[in-house]
């Protein structure tokens, strides 16, 4: 906690720094807003994923989320770029709702499951992450759109693509094999 002396005596003072919102004026403002949002959400992600393999039963699901570590650490540079070409700085701002969604996945790492319920489980919570990026780029995507910010764009839609391939590719695992070993594991 920070705290500093005075000279007279000896106190313990609490520095209550103001919260400081930016202030949104336009959609510009709101644009570089939500980019620093899904900047946060990007860099939780990443610290989260390994985390995840480590609990995947399934190899398939192991290597899907391999590929989209390295996918992420992609998105962070492209995002590095759009700041860039906005002319800002690449800065986050906490994703609380980022930091829920794993959470929540944490919690579930934690449970004594069975490993083909397990992978069932890890990957409703790594839809439900992509979800919430498909829509922060997709707003991203449309911002980017009406200010004319081509270069960012282009950046934002190729990092779209690669979350909605994400989840198309983990609702086949989870369809064709993950979710049904799991419906018959306590017959076995
Ligand atoms: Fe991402
Ligand atoms: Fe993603």
């Amino acid at each position: 906690m920070p705290y500093s002396k005075s000279t007279s005596n000896c106190r313990l003072l609490i520095e209550t720094k103001p919260f400081q919102a930016m202030k949104l004026n336009n959609l510009n403002d709101l644009f570089i807003h939500e980019l620093k949002d899904i900047y946060n959400a990007e860099h939780q992600i990443m610290k989260a994923l390994p985390k995840m393999m480590e609990k995947c039963h399934s190899n398939e699901l192991r290597t899907a989320f391999q590929t989209h570590l390295q996918e992420t650490e992609t998105q962070i540079e492209r995002l590095d770029k759009v700041f860039q070409s906005l002319g800002e700085k690449a800065t986050g701002e906490k994703c609380k709702a980022m930091e829920g969604i794993i959470r929540e996945a944490e919690d579930i790492l934690s449970e004594n499951a069975d490993p083909d319920v397990m992978d069932a489980a890890l990957i409703a919570s790594a839809q439900r992450v992509e979800h919430y990026e498909i829509a922060g780029y997709g707003t991203l995507c449309t911002y980017a759109k009406q200010l004319g910010a081509t270069d960012a764009l282009h950046l934002l839609q190729m990092t779209l693509d690669e979350e909605k391939n994400t989840d198309q590719k983990l609702t086949f695992i989870a369809e064709s094999k993950v979710n049904i070993k799991a419906e018959h594991r306590s017959q076995r």
